[in-house]
């Protein structure tokens, strides 16, 4: 009899911003194991705002989701049975997967061994997984960051935003300011080492606040919002300076025809600046190592950590809808589904 798993999958493609109808729970036959593949039953997952681009039509690196189709995220999981020589039933691993109780790995894609148990099994879809991957190698690789940069992170209380920001601080950054709405948050990022904190929701002139908290300008902006962010602050750019493109939370949810663009692209010239994207899963070779200098940070109070917690699979909408609009709760959003062994 074909094994089964409750999933969560795209039942209509979403307009503006998901709602609980957009997605539907259901079980499904789990695919059989072809050769290197291993069935893992997952003990956490993540809600990732870049998924919001397969929810309907739109620039990508993934194509989007029909309907029926499991929404993705990152898992944590304990492998049950493997088809693959690099994995044995009870090894703990990171995978892309998706919102479901058990995961087929396909045999290519994310996976790996969870190296050490000295941290909670979540923050390897967090802070030791693709957030904080985002963050090292945004910093390190595409904006090649130099010890005295003053560095602007927008959306900094989120995963990717607050590993990038205390990274750049132990990196030799001089100086680091993090864009995020309310006092929480900018208590919290305060205590985490950034220098200071803009809240853009509660200033109707964004250039003129990034400019106070800037101390001289940005030689890099990690940017995790989009355009409008971006705009505000190219002019504040010093020579040489660096825009990493990170995502555009902001603009997910907005049609392409309208959201911002870029008007301030004179600076690109005067300032000599490069913005770059990135697709982290490019660095993916080069994750180990990361982790491993990014854990011994975490494990000696470097770099702080945050989650906010949900339970059960049924919890997945609801806390990816929190993303875009619960301002009251903040840290890696992770949906507990089954036991730690
Ligand atoms: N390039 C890659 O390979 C890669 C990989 C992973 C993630 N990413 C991207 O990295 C970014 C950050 O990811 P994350 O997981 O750490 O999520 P996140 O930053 O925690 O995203 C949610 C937060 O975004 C902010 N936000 C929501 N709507 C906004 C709006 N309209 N304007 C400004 N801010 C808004 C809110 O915080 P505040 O209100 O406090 O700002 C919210 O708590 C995302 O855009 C994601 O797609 C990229």
């Amino acid at each position: 009899m074909a094994r089964k798993t409750r999933r969560i999958v795209l039942a209509a493609p979403a307009a503006g911003l998901p709602t609980r109808a957009t997605f539907r729970m259901e079980e499904a036959a789990l695919a059989p194991l072809g050769d290197g593949a291993a069935l893992v039953r997952t003990i956490c997952c993540s809600v990732d705002p870049g998924v919001r681009a397969r929810l309907s039509d739109g620039a990508s690196y993934a194509p989007p989701l029909k309907p029926g189709e499991m929404i993705d995220a990152f898992c944590v999981g304990e492998v049950i049975e493997s088809a693959n020589p690099r994995f044995a039933a009870g090894d703990l691993v990171a995978l892309g997967g998706g919102w479901a109780e058990h995961v087929v790995f396909p045999g290519r894609g994310y996976i790996q061994k969870i190296p050490h148990r000295r941290l909670p099994l979540s923050v390897w879809i967090g802070a030791l997984g693709v957030p904080g991957m985002t963050a090292w190698f945004g910093l390190k690789r595409v904006a090649a960051l130099e010890a005295g940069a003053r560095v602007l992170v927008t959306s900094a209380a989120g995963p990717v935003g607050a590993t990038a920001g205390q990274i750049a601080k132990a990196m030799g950054a001089a100086r680091v300011v993090g864009v995020a709405s309310g006092a929480e948050k900018a208590d919290w990022l305060r205590s985490a080492g950034f220098d200071a904190v803009v809240d853009y929701r509660r200033t109707d002139d964004l250039g003129a606040a990034l400019a106070a908290a800037s101390d001289g300008g940005y030689d890099v902006l990690f940017d995790n919002v989009g355009n409008a962010m971006i705009d505000a602050a190219l002019p504040l750019m010093r020579i040489g300076g660096r825009i990493v493109v990170s995502g555009q939370v902001a603009d997910y949810n907005t049609p392409a025809a309208e959201r911002p663009g870029l008007r301030n692209t004179a600076y690109f010239i005067a300032q000599r600046l490069r913005m770059e994207g990135l697709v982290v899963f490019d660095d993916l070779r080069s994750f180990p190592q990361a982790q491993e200098e990014l854990s011994a940070m975490i494990e000696a109070g470097a770099v702080k950590t945050r989650e906010v917690r949900y339970h059960g699979l049924e919890a997945a909408p609801q806390a990816f809808i929190d993303l875009f609009t619960d301002q009251s709760a903040f840290g890696r959003r992770i949906v507990e589904i089954g036991a730690e062994p």
